[in-house]
């Protein structure tokens, strides 16, 4: 029997694998994370962070393994499974000759955002992140920063249960990256799960609720800030994560 929404984890990974032309990118990573965690995922170039984001959003499909988002699978039931998602790619896109506030729209659409809903909650998204008239302009104009506050915007107008952010702070300026910081706390509280990736490790110490370190397609280590200290034997942040990368 399938686990009903409220006794399920948001998100559970199993035996995940992914070959592209002989190159195992992931080997075999387990991963369960429940309502209101902040995990975040801290490890080198190349070592599958973005693959493995790519293959909870459906982008990539696993060569082996299971995905299951609010107890749905996702192999079964992709549409059901990726409406409980939000997600923020390391390079976001918007097409640009559209406006933001029209990018935003059509994502609304494809989410089923209801109508009632839209006005009022974009208007408490636009204040969060200081959008201004610059959202009715052709998104190319835009600055790397405003285009990243639309995708928030977008990310958020759904209300998805778990957030999957590839690098959420490349390019924000400091006010904008402590909003973004405050947000995810607070989403947190609401009860939401956010797994990030990211390279800024006094983020990751500042937010995470557990870590994970993963190298050569492997999760090596997951526990919390403390936890890995015990294990790597440093205090440090940076001293821990360079410690439980070496290899
Ligand atoms: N589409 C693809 N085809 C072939 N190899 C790929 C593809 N996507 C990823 N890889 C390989 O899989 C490995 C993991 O890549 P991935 O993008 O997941 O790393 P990452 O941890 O996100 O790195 P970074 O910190 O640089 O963003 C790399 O060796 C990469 O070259
Ligand atoms: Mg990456």
């Amino acid at each position: 029997m399938r686990p009903t929404l409220s006794d399920s984890k948001r998100l559970i990974i199993k035996n995940l694998k992914k070959e592209f032309n002989g190159f195992w990118a992931l080997k075999g990573l387990n991963l369960e994370l429940g309502q209101g965690e902040i995990f975040v995922l801290l490890g080198p170039n190349g070592a599958g962070k973005t693959t493995t984001l790519k293959l909870i959003t459906g982008l990539l499909h696993p060569t082996e393994g299971e995905i299951y988002i609010q107890g749905i699978d996702i192999k079964k039931e992709p549409i059901k499974a990726k409406s409980y998602i939000g997600y923020v790619p390391d390079e976001p896109f918007i097409y640009p000759k559209l406006t933001g506030r029209e990018f935003i729209n059509l994502v609304a659409g494809l989410y089923n955002v209801k109508k009632e809903d839209y006005e009022v909650r974009l208007q408490k998204l636009f204040k969060k992140f200081d959008v201004g008239e610059w959202i009715d302009e052709l998104s190319e104009g835009y600055s790397h920063g405003m285009k990243q506050r639309v995708i928030m915007c977008q990310l958020l107008l759904h209300n998805p249960e778990l957030i999957l952010i590839d690098e959420p702070l490349v390019g924000l300026d400091p006010k904008t990256a402590r909003t973004v910081r405050q947000t995810f706390l607070k989403l947190r509280q609401d009860g939401k799960t956010i797994l990030i990736s990211t390279h800024t490790l006094s983020f990751a110490r500042e937010i995470a609720t557990r870590l994970g370190i993963i190298n050569h397609g492997e999760l090596k280590f997951t526990g919390t800030l403390k936890e890995l200290a015990e294990i790597s034997g440093q205090k440090d942040i940076e001293e821990i994560y360079l410690k439980l990368t070496e290899q």
